[in-house]
């Protein structure tokens, strides 16, 4: 693995937490971020021995340099941040609507430029979108949107920061997530060919495969047990 540390942003909940647990028990040099720098290093020590947390808001792209100036060398970096936007176009929320749009991705692309001196040639990078994107539902506009966004932005991201490998992952409704757990599912199941919901623990073995595998570039990789097929 590329020297450095995995920086897992939208690290403190969810996917992102996650993930950080997994690279940590790996023996690796984790950072994880969320908004708040108390809340964040909280979560990191949790996690374990060595895990820090800065704190650092994709909302406000111009204070992301700031927010990662002591960030060493970076191998392996994930944007997992979401505010959700459940925004209907007829009552639309301008406000709800700028601060996604901005975080994913605006937020996103700052946090890459930011780090480009601290990326080697052979570290990675996953973004995250999700199945809203092809599969929108009353309120999904936003998500839909930045969702879509991500799917695109990896291709150039890879062309003009190439050899950095790029991708991205579109994960389905992750039923064991704290957003969703607890929550009536019965209709995505019943749509889902696997006849089982997408875990936690699936989306973040596809993350690291997206992440080591060498070749593997420019990808949109949906992990959904196949929703979409029926
Ligand atoms: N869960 C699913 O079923 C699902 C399905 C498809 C796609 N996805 C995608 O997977 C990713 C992770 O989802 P999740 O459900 O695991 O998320 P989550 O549990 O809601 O966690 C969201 C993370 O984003 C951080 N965050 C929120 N606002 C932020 C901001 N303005 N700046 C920086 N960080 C911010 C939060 O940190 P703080 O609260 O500490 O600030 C937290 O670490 C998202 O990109 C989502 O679109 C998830």
């Amino acid at each position: 693995m590329a020297e450095g540390s995995v920086l897992i942003v939208g690290g403190t909940a969810g996917l992102g937490r996650a993930l950080a647990a997994h690279y940590h028990e790996r023996g690796e040099r984790v950072i994880l971020t969320g908004r708040d720098a108390d809340r964040s290093s909280a979560i990191a020590a949790e996690i374990g021995e060595g895990v820090v947390g800065p704190g650092v808001d994709l909302s406000h792209p111009d204070t992301i340099s700031r927010s990662l100036a002591a960030v060493g060398a970076v191998s392996r970096l994930v944007l997992a941040a979401i505010a959700r936007d459940t925004n209907a176009v007829r009552e639309y929320d301008i406000a709800g609507a700028i601060s996604l749009t901005t975080m994913k991705l605006v937020g996103y692309t700052e946090t890459i430029h930011v780090l480009l001196d601290r990326l080697s040639d052979e570290s990675s990078v996953v973004l995250y979108g999700g199945r809203a994107k092809d599969r929108p539902y009353p309120g999904s506009t936003t998500v839909t949107t930045v969702n879509g966004g991500i799917s695109t932005l990896i291709r150039t991201l890879a062309i003009e920061l190439a050899p950095i490998r790029f991708n991205a992952i579109h994960p389905g409704i992750v039923g064991d997530s704290p957003f969703w757990e607890g929550k009536p599912l019965d209709a995505v199941l019943a749509r889902t060919p696997t006849k089982r919901l997408t875990t936690m623990a699936d989306v973040v073995d596809a993350t690291v495969f997206l992440l080591e595998n060498r070749a593997v570039n420019g990808v949109n990789l949906y992990v959904d047990g196949g929703w979409m097929l029926l």
